[in-house]
Parts: C-alpha cells; sequence; structure tokens
C-alpha cells in the first residue's frame, strides 16, 4: 500500500467531522431516509445500499450539478473558448471482448490473502503489519484505530506502545515472513496464506444457456462505454479534436472488503468524463482540469482544509496510466480516515490506451482526423476526471454534518444550498384554521420553482429540528401576524436567526439568498 505523500490542504475554515462522528451520520442516514442498507428486512447484503426519499434528491442534485459543470455548460477553456462536451448514455453489458481489450479481464484484480484460522479474506494492500517485536508482528486493516490496535495487543499478550511500533505494508513484507504474522481477525500466528490475484468484475450469462460463450460481466466503471462510442460520436456530431464524452451511471466491482458505509461499496455510480486530446496537450489539459474539477468540488460546499490534490506513486497506477504522466486524486479527508484522507475524484492521463487497445482488438479504425489536414491521423490522448457520485454523495453529508448542542436535534446538515435536498419548508404554526390554509397556498406557488416541504403537524420545535436534520437551509412560518399584515418569518438553518419578509416575496428572497448563502458560515 503507498502512504499519502504530505501535502498542503486547500485553504478553509471547517474542521473535519469527528472521526467517531461516522456511527452518527451513518443513523442519521437511516433516521431521515438518506441512504438504507439494502434488502434490510433479510439482514442486508454486504457492499450494497439503497437510497431513501432524501439521498435520493441529493444524489441527483450532485448528479445534475456535476452534469451541468461538464455538459450543460462546460467550463471556458484555456484559449477563452468554451470547452465542447457531450453526454452518453451506455449500457452496462458490452461485448465481452471489450474488457479483454481495456485490460479488465486480465488485469482489473487486487491481491487477496485468506487467513487459514478464520477463513476472512483481506486486500493484501489494504493491511498494515506492525512488528511489536522480531517475531510478533501483527497485520491490520489500514483504516483500523489506534484503540482497535491496542485492544488487538493486548488480546495477545503483547505489550500496548500506541503508535509506537514500526509499520509496514504487507505488500512489503516477503511471504517467507508470513509465519512471524497474526492475522487481523486471528488468535495464531503464521495463517495468512501468499496473495493471490482476484478478478474484481462481476459476471453473469447473457441468454438462457449459462455457458463461457454466453459469459458477461457487469461494467466496472463507465469509461469503456465512452471509449467504445467514441467512432460513432465522432460520426454523428460536429465535435472535434479536443472534446470529452461524458456519461454518469453505475458500476459494479465486486470489493473483497466493501466497507465504511457507502465509501466502498460493490454496486456504485460514477460520474467520468474522457477528454480527448492531442498527445502534445495532454499536459495542459491535465492541469485545467485539475483545477476545473477541484473548483467544483468547492463550489458544492467542500471548502475546507478536508480536500487535497496528491499525486498517485508508482504503485498504485492503473493497467492504463502511464507513470510520470500526472495521475492524482482529488481526497477528501473523510471521518473514517482522518487524519487522512481518501479518494474521491481520480483524474488521470490514459494516454492512448484505450483507444488502441479497442482499434486492435475490434480491426475498426479508430484514428481522428485532423479536419484542417486530412494526412495528419492519429489516436487522441485521454485525461479522465473520474469521480464517485455515490462517494461525492457520502463526502458532502460528511462536509455538512455538523454537532450544535444547542439546538434541540443536537446535530444539523449544513448543506451547500444547491445540494440541500430540500430548499425550504413552509411550517404553519397551527395545525388547524388559517395557518395550514395560508401555507398551502404559498407552498403549491413555491414548488413551481424549488423542491420544498410542507410539514403541518407536531410542535414547531420538532419541525425545526427536523428541517435542520436533513439541512434545508430555509424555513418559512406562518402565524397570526401573517393573516394580518401578510408576512410570513425565514428562519435561517446555520444561525436560526429569524427575519421577517411579505409572503409575496418568497420565492425572490429564496432566489437571492440561494446563490448567495454559503455552505458553513
Ligand atoms: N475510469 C476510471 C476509474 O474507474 P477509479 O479511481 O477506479 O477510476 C473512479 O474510480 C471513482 O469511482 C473513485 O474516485 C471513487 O470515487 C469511485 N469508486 C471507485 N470504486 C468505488 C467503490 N467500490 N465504491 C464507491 N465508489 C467507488
Amino acid at each position: 500500500m503507498s502512504q499519502p505523500k504530505p501535502q498542503e490542504p486547500m485553504t478553509g475554515n471547517a474542521p473535519p467531522a469527528p472521526a467517531d462522528a461516522m456511527k452518527d451520520i451513518v443513523a442519521l442516514c437511516k433516521r431521515r431516509g438518506f441512504v438504507f442498507p439494502a434488502s434490510e428486512i433479510y439482514g442486508g447484503i454486504n457492499g450494497f445500499w439503497d437510497f431513501g426519499p432524501l439521498g435520493v434528491e441529493l444524489k441527483n442534485n450532485l448528479r445534475d450539478l456535476w452534469w451541468k459543470h461538464m455538459v450543460t455548460t462546460p467550463p471556458v477553456g484555456p484559449d477563452g473558448a468554451p470547452v465542447q462536451i457531450v453526454g452518453i448514455d451506455s449500457a452496462i453489458i458490452q461485448n465481452p471482448k471489450a474488457w479483454v481489450a481495456s485490460g479488465h479481464v486480465g488485469g482489473f484484480s487486487d491481491p487477496m490473502v485468506d487467513c487459514r484460522e478464520t477463513k476472512f479474506r483481506y486486500r493484501q494492500d489494504h493491511l498494515i503489519v506492525l512488528k511489536a517485536d522480531a517475531h510478533n508482528w501483527i497485520a491490520f486493516h489500514q483504516e483500523a484505530s489506534t484503540d482497535d490496535i491496542d485492544r488487538k495487543l493486548k488480546k495477545l499478550g503483547l505489550p500496548v506502545r500506541k503508535t509506537e511500533y514500526e509499520r509496514v505494508p504487507l505488500t512489503q513484507v516477503p511471504v517467507s515472513e508470513y509465519s512471524n504474522i497474526t492475522g487481523p481477525d486471528a488468535k495464531t500466528k503464521g495463517t495468512l496464506t501468499e496473495p493471490k490475484q482476484f478478478n474484481l468484475m462481476f459476471d453473469s450469462h447473457a441468454g438462457p444457456i449459462k455457458d463461457d460463450a454466453n459469459k458477461v460481466y457487469l461494467r466496472p466503471e463507465t469509461a469503456q462505454g465512452i471509449f467504445l462510442n467514441f467512432k460513432n460520436v465522432l460520426d454523428s456530431t460536429r465535435v472535434r479534436v479536443p472534446f470529452g464524452i461524458a456519461q454518469i451511471g453505475k458500476a459494479f466491482r465486486n470489493e473483497v472488503t466493501p466497507r465504511n458505509f457507502i465509501f466502498r461499496s460493490r454496486e456504485f455510480e460514477q460520474m467520468e468524463m474522457e477528454w480527448f486530446c492531442h498527445g502534445d496537450d495532454a499536459k495542459k489539459w491535465r492541469d485545467f482540469w485539475f483545477s476545473e474539477r477541484t473548483k467544483f468540488w468547492q463550489s458544492i460546499g467542500l471548502k475546507s482544509d478536508n480536500l487535497r490534490v496528491r499525486d498517485h506513486d508508482k504503485d498504485e497506477l492503473s493497467h492504463y496510466a502511464k507513470e510520470g504522466l500526472g495521475t492524482a486524486d482529488i481526497e477528501y479527508r473523510f471521518p473514517f480516515t482522518a487524519p487522512d484522507f481518501g479518494e474521491l475524484e481520480g483524474i488521470a492521463h490514459r494516454c492512448d490506451f484505450d483507444l488502441t487497445q479497442h482499434q486492435e482488438h475490434s480491426k475498426q479504425k479508430l484514428e481522428y482526423m485532423d479536419p484542417d489536414d486530412n494526412t495528419k491521423r492519429y489516436i487522441p490522448h485521454v485525461i479522465e476526471p473520474a469521480a464517485g457520485l455515490t462517494r461525492g454523495v457520502l463526502a458532502l453529508i460528511c462536509e455538512a454534518y455538523t454537532p450544535d448542542p444547542n439546538r434541540p436535534s443536537g446535530v444539523f446538515l449544513d448543506f451547500h444550498p444547491s445540494v440541500a435536498p430540500k430548499k425550504a419548508a413552509i411550517l404553519p404554526l397551527m395545525s388547524k384554521g388559517e395557518h395550514p390554509e395560508i401555507a398551502t397556498k404559498l407552498y403549491m406557488k413555491v414548488r413551481e420553482h424549488y423542491n420544498i416541504d410542507l410539514d403541518v403537524k407536531q410542535n414547531i420545535g420538532k419541525r425545526y429540528a427536523r428541517q435542520d436534520e436533513i439541512g434545508t437551509p430555509f424555513c418559512f412560518t406562518i402565524d397570526d401576524q401573517t393573516s394580518a399584515d401578510h408576512t410570513v418569518t425565514v428562519r435561517h438553518r446555520n444561525t436560526m436567526k429569524q427575519d421577517r419578509i411579505h409572503l409575496d416575496s418568497v420565492i425572490e428572497y429564496m432566489r437571492t439568498n440561494m446563490n448567495t448563502a454559503t455552505g458553513r458560515s
């Protein structure tokens, strides 16, 4: 496993969500309908999650903002003209030859070690070995806390020394030394097997006959659907190199150790864009997309010390990426990685690897012909900003999670208004009489413009608490004064301060404040 290179975090003033916040975040997500365990009534299924009514709104908001930023209003390029990007939506299952050509059948695998004692299986590159003395080493997951490690040391009768022992990634320990290691969940030494490669692609069969001839794969990345349609897009649109093709959709990986809630799951969504350019310009575009993608995450609320950029080490590069060509990650400091960071988006220079591979395997020409000089033909290079939609949702929730002992809910979600699932709530003070009538009228008007809630029942404190917990930026309350002078109160989520505005100016008020309201204040 490679260690992150220390790099300055981006500026900002938000503290990371506390490390122990994860349990509360998962509980809040379930309680308020963001994320549920898949098949929960049957005991769940490891690595699969369902998005609830608010989770799907949050996810769709992130998806739509990404699409807007990349496809409908893409940024202005280094030469001052807007860049060209078109979207596609390709099939999840493609001809299996595509996955041979892309290198996924041969190379999309993780090294696995098994434990003979517990029968558990681990990713070799996720385990760290702590050397307590010359012959007593323990392996633990890279995300294990110091307390977990100390508990294990105690159990094994080894001195608890907090962080003092030497730590080495298991990938750097020769197999001949495995006899010294006690596995993460084992009681005895020497039970870890030597590493074996394990392919991460889910497979199935197309059609009624389940034999090898009909074997198909669920895509492990959305990117390949883009390469497969490179020629179709060139032939059917007016795009010219440099240009991009974007896609959002499901991807599937049979992760050995799905963990950390929706951070690493077996079914997830990606937002990927393949930027086709001349090889000579790849560096320029790589820098451009790094800056654009970072700005994007900052613009939707991740404006804090919790975001940083990290270059890939040589041993982390994917099979398509070449060393020294600037593959790097935008990382977020999730509560379970803190004080370290975890990948949120990878930006790879894929060179001409994929198109060359597909050209060779399909025997179809995938070259680009320069329209100004048709003697110039070449396979474009690719810069690929590849973000996790599901993982992005988790980063937004972690960033928004703000414990606050001064309010009844004890916590509020400080979503940037652009991603908040509900932009406002209309709350009549009383559940009968004129208040709900006025509230319903206002709701019918405002809902044409914004996704809002009308919440009539329960005492007002409880209703505010609910809106705080789901991150609604504004609550408009109808009270006795509303009938007298046609005004309502606006309660601001972060400050809990209230203003009074005219009923007729609610939409305008939202429009003005939605754009200027920041996430964390
Ligand atoms: N086409 C390149 C590609 O797929 P990747 O770094 O493997 O690159 C891109 O994946 C992004 O997809 C990651 O940065 C991460 O946000 C997300 N991702 C990858 N595996 C995931 C998983 N098992 N669960 C959730 N998100 C995942």
